[in-house]
């Protein structure tokens, strides 16, 4: 873990003055940058190392203190390698220097070298998507690939020649979606989200003639999923599943039911849609869409955050090959640069060279016990349960505690650990429970089993005096 006196120091603000106002009120950003939180917490970052965020109160009685605090965050799930990260910027620096930017339209060393190290016979993920049935494209972030996977599953019901619906597929017209899914804000993804928070107000499809139906089923209830097939199966185009979803609150699906909804896609027809943005290589391997039987076929993958690195916002959407646009409809300035490309493999090469998705699954399974015995077990006033897979944990909090998130995010930060929360999937269908916002404890995966305890130390004592304080 590093200390405060190794973190970046350089161009920053002197808040050794701790209650300098001209130097908070210098923080520019804070009304500059846009607030789409309703309130933004009251810290400024200063920078980071490793795990390691140095923070400042921007407010209150303590205005200029700084903070070192933990992070069990990664930035929104994507700082896989923590912050500052010596391959990422020797990649970095070199790809700058050497690698040039041709667009897709040319092919490209640093391109072929990285899809060699993944889809090459042995190559890193060819095991889940073989080389002679798949073919990838790159997008900006996580919405953007998922609104290629969006894209690719509509075209895939049109003859791209003829510009007019293919024989056979033309009348599928519902995609499948699952109650508490997330998979980004931009238009086409509104629809699949059934949160009326998330969609009241804002475009959704029109079913006629190109659009499509969305529906919506309880995630993780085998019944359910069977029932809608038995019924609506000829007319379904593509399901889109998050492996595990995490705004709905890291919901982990029983064992199996990945594999029974893949098969009632194969079965009928429909395309199989994962949205790995967030599980991609947090599970204690690459994909979710796995089980003890090995990969879990899909039609398309897209992955997103952590394949950045934490440097770049960037994904990757893994087709079939016969699923495709129609020419010139779907280039993207960035689509797989060199430079990404370098600074994905290089993040690879070393998150595979160091055994870090194995060691993961071992992080994984200590943060899980003390998760539950330190904070569920001993506060259930806050916490009622404690759920997850590899390095993405749910702690679900009580009403009492969502009520006032601000004031225990606060808390939280205070006591030197840095968590995001999520949404919570709220009311569902099929007589499954209520579930709350739930904190995530997705800690970047160099995370030893020393920084998990830490986290969960502070996590404990954040717990404590948030109770001290809302008594
Ligand atoms: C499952 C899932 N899909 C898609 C997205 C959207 O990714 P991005 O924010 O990079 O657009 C997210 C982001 O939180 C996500 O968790």
């Amino acid at each position: 873990m590093a200390s405060a006196e190794d973190l970046p120091r350089s161009e920053l603000p002197d808040m050794t003055h701790g209650h300098d106002s001209e130097t908070i009120e210098s923080w520019f950003d804070r009304t500059m940058h846009m607030d789409q939180y309703g309130t933004r917490l009251p810290f400024g970052s200063l920078g980071a190392k490793g795990l390691t965020h140095r923070f400042v109160e921007l407010s209150g009685a303590d205005r200029g203190r700084e903070l070192n605090v933990l992070d069990a965050s990664g930035g929104y799930a994507s700082a896989c390698l923590g912050a500052g990260s010596p391959v990422v910027g020797a990649a970095l620096s070199r790809a700058v220097e050497e690698a040039g930017y041709v667009t897709d339209e040319i092919h490209s060393w640093e391109r072929s070298k990285l899809l060699e190290l993944l889809f090459r016979e042995d190559g890193l993920w060819a095991e889940q998507f073989p080389a002679d049935e798949y073919h990838v494209a790159g997008r900006n972030s996580g919405s953007e690939g998922m609104e290629m996977a969006l894209r690719l599953a509509l075209e895939s019901r049109f003859d791209h020649r003829r510009l007019r619906p293919a024989e056979g597929r033309g009348h599928r017209d519902i995609v499948l979606a699952f109650e508490g899914a997330w998979h980004g804000w931009t238009g086409g993804l509104l629809p699949l989200l059934n949160k009326r928070h998330y969609r009241i107000g804002l475009p959704s499809v029109a079913p006629e003639p190109y659009g499509f139906t969305v529906r919506h089923i309880p995630f993780g209830q085998f019944d359910a999923a069977r029932e809608f097939f038995a019924r609506h199966g000829d007319r379904v185009l593509a399901v889109v599943i998050e492996p595990v979803q995490g705004d709905a609150g890291i919901i982990v699906p029983p064992a199996g039911y990945l594999r029974e909804v893949a098969r009632l896609c194969t079965d009928s027809g429909a395309l199989l849609v994962a949205d790995e943005v967030l599980t991609f290589a947090k599970t204690g391997q690459f994909f979710g869409m796995a089980d003890e039987n090995g990969p879990i076929p899909t039609d398309v993958s897209v992955v997103g955050k952590s394949l950045g690195m934490g440097v770049l916002s960037t994904s990757m959407v893994i087709a079939r090959r016969n699923l495709t646009v129609r020419a010139t409809g779907a280039i993207s300035t960035s689509d797989l640069r060199p430079l990404t490309c370098a600074v994905i493999r290089a993040g690879l090469e070393h998150i595979q060279a160091e055994g870090m998705l194995e060691k993961s699954r071992a992080l994984g399974e200590h943060v899980a016990k003390r998760l539950d015995e330190e904070l569920v077990t001993v506060f259930p006033e806050l916490y009622t349960e404690s759920r997850g897979s590899g390095v993405m944990h749910g702690v679900e909090l009580t009403q009492r505690v969502a009520d006032r998130l601000g004031e225990f995010r606060e808390t939280m930060i205070r006591s030197g650990v840095f968590v995001e929360f999520m949404g919570g999937a709220g009311r569902r269908s099929g007589g499954l429970r209520y579930v709350f916002p739930t904190m995530r404890v997705a800690p970047p995966i160099i995370s030893t089993l020393a920084d998990a305890d830490a986290i969960v130390e502070r996590l404990a004592a954040g717990s404590r005096s948030f109770l001290e304080v809302s008594a």
